[in-house]
């Protein structure tokens, strides 16, 4: 049969040009060649090829419902958000970023049919009184930043829309994310991230987390499949409508530096902690993602020597074309 363009499934990216979106985009075009792609966000460099590209403030609603009326919008990635960074740096502004860019995006979902949304919150929301290691599905959580205040809400509200509407709402608690391709959007691991790129331009590193902070941490690859196996997954195996914990390790910035020197003997790291320590002593070390494994067979395949080598690797191929 022959599929025309109309009736084709149409998935919606949000904050397509950022770390996640671009990353989850060109993956979508790769490994979906039928879906029709629409990319949103305020700016764009460039728009993977195969994909269409529309100018838009999510806060801006009535242009929202336009895209997704116009396009018949079937599926959603909500990416669009102020990172934790950012939002202490405007509180107010990431709250209602945050929280009317979802709630925009979960009423239109369910007047329009849209089928599914993926929407990530983050380790940010959990907080001091959450367990420091193995850190359970449901823990307490006391987010003591804006940003992670609008995860956990965000989380619920999640719940809310799939328990009230029947929207099928998605969620994973996104670690840090290291990525080569697109830099990081303003966030507290970007040290994990910064760290490959001083390294190979100048041989050193002064990181504004201390020695033995540890955080979990996920390559992108894992990020972006762990995204589409969960949008993938059976309705009837996803028991969690929050959000998952998934990780793919945890370490600190002078076991990440150890691992760098096996490649760049030479390489030096120091430490000048500054306000974003504050941020991460309130986040968990180890996360135990162990429910979402079970219930949609979520699996990382790369760890700390496997990342390290593939981001040295793809940094320095870029670096020698550039
Ligand atoms: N990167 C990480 O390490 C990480 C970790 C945990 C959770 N997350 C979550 O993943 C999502 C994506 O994060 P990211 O790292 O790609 O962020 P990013 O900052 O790199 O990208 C966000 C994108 O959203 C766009 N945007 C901002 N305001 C917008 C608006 N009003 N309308 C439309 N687009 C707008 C930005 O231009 C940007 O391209 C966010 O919800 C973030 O909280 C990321």
């Amino acid at each position: 049969m022959n599929i025309t363009q109309t009736e084709r499934p149409v998935t919606l990216i949000i904050g397509s040009s950022g770390q996640l979106g671009s990353e989850i985009a060109a993956a979508i075009l790769n490994e979906y060649p039928g879906k029709t792609l629409v990319c949103c966000d305020l700016h764009t460099d460039s728009t993977p090829d195969g994909a269409e590209f529309e100018t838009l403030d999510v806060l801006d609603k009535s242009s929202l419902e336009a895209i997704i009326k116009r396009h018949q919008v079937r599926e959603i990635y909500h990416l669009a958000a102020l990172l934790s960074v950012k939002g202490e740096q405007n509180p107010l502004f990431a709250w209602r970023l945050n929280m009317e860019g979802l709630l925009n995006v979960l009423d239109l979902a369910v007047r329009h049919k849209v089928g599914r949304v993926f929407w990530p919150s983050s380790i940010a929301a959990f907080g001091p009184g959450t367990p420091r290691d193995w850190v359970p599905q449901l823990p307490v959580m006391d987010p003591r930043t804006v940003y992670g205040i609008s995860k956990l809400s965000g989380e619920l509200w999640c719940q809310y829309y799939f328990q009230r509407y029947g929207l099928d709402v998605r969620s994973l608690r996104y670690p840090g994310i290291i990525s080569w391709r697109t830099p990081p959007g303003g966030g507290t691991t970007d040290y994990a991230v910064e760290i490959f790129h001083e390294a190979l331009r100048c041989g050193s590193y002064t990181s504004f987390l201390q020695a033995h902070t540890r955080l979990p941490m996920m390559y992108i690859d894992d990020a972006v499949r762990a995204t589409l196996e969960l949008m993938q997954a059976d309705a009837a195996r996803i028991s969690v409508r929050t959000s998952y914990n998934v990780t793919a390790m945890s370490f600190t910035p002078m076991e990440l530096a150890e691992v760098i020197k096996l490649h760049l003997y030479d390489f030096r790291i120091d430490y000048r902690e500054d306000f974003r320590q504050v941020i991460a002593d309130t986040w968990p070390a180890v996360i135990d993602d162990q429910v979402a494994r079970t219930d949609w067979g979520w699996n990382h395949h790369y760890d700390l020597p496997a990342l390290v080598s593939e981001m040295l690797t793809n940094l320095a191929t870029t670096r020698s074309s550039s």
